[in-house]
């Protein structure tokens, strides 16, 4: 995880709440948005692994929160967001997990299981912070964290496609319910992005998924972190209800 910002976006006073920012692309995403200045929360599950971040992002201070809440669970959501350190300014829906199994062998729960984190969650979390956005402001943000795959399918993915479908639907309409009250909202759609997952596989199936993408590599979190903080800037405010694919070109 890098905190160097090559590019230059300023969110000082600003409040920004990321899920599932222990590790992987959220914590890269945390770790932009601190260098950039702004006050960052991060929810996730695994204590271990908000210790982890905590111990990384220590050069930060107080400006970095670390809160154990289970995006599957509404009441976590509930009461993690009464812990917020001020009003929110931009909410990053990104936890995520998988599960993955062809169709013909994924069981209910292990379809349940992504349904409930990877699109119960984005609601579960963005119906907790709703009313917790900063009041007045005409530059309320929110990106979810979609996938590439749920603009094409892909095999073995039935409950995650499905889920990060969801998403992309779920984001279309809150930008036309919520614009008026001051928000953006849009997703991204993530390529193969080198995250500790990715990095355990076999070097020869990196390399094969590497020159599946046009500009032959494989994602890094900064790439997807870099989009996240484009979108929340104020520059961005008339993008809206879009999905902002961040794979090389994967899907063009
Ligand atoms: N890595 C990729 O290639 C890729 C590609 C497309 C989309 N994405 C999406 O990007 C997001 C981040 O992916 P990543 O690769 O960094 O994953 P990751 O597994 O490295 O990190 C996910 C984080 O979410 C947390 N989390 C999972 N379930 C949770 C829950 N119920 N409540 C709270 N926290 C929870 C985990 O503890 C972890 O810290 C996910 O939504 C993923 O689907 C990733």
């Amino acid at each position: 995880m890098s905190t160097k910002n090559n590019v230059t976006f300023q969110f000082e006073g600003q409040n920004v709440l990321i899920t599932g920012g222990a590790q992987g692309i959220g914590l890269q995403i945390a770790g932009s948005f601190l260098a950039a200045g702004s006050q960052v929360t991060v929810w996730d599950y695994s204590e271990q692994a908000l210790s982890v971040a905590s111990q990384e992002l220590a050069k930060f201070g107080n400006r970095f929160c670390a809160t154990q809440a289970n995006v599957a669970e509404l009441d976590s959501c509930l009461k993690a967001a009464q812990r917020l350190p001020g009003p929110l300014d931009v909410l990053v829906n990104n936890a995520g997990i998988v599960r993955d199994k062809s169709f013909a062998k994924m069981s209910a729960e292990e379809f349940g299981a992504v349904i409930g984190t990877n699109l119960t969650g984005v609601f579960n979390v963005t119906k907790s912070v709703l009313d917790r956005f900063r009041e007045g402001s005409s530059c309320k943000r929110i990106i979810n964290i979609s996938s590439v795959v749920a603009l094409y399918g892909n095999f073995g993915q039935t409950n995650y496609v499905a889920a990060k479908a969801g998403v992309i639907g779920m984001t279309k309409t809150w930008g036309r319910e919520l614009a008026r009250k001051g928000f953006t909202v849009n997703a991204i759609a993530p390529g193969f992005t080198r995250t500790q997952m990715v990095q355990t596989m076999p070097k020869e199936v990196l390399d094969k998924m590497a020159n599946q993408v046009p500009v032959g590599r494989l994602g890094e979190t900064q790439d997807i972190a870099t989009a996240v903080l484009f979108l929340a800037s104020q520059e961005a405010g008339y993008i809206n209800g879009t999905i902002l694919s961040v794979d090389g070109g994967l899907v063009c």
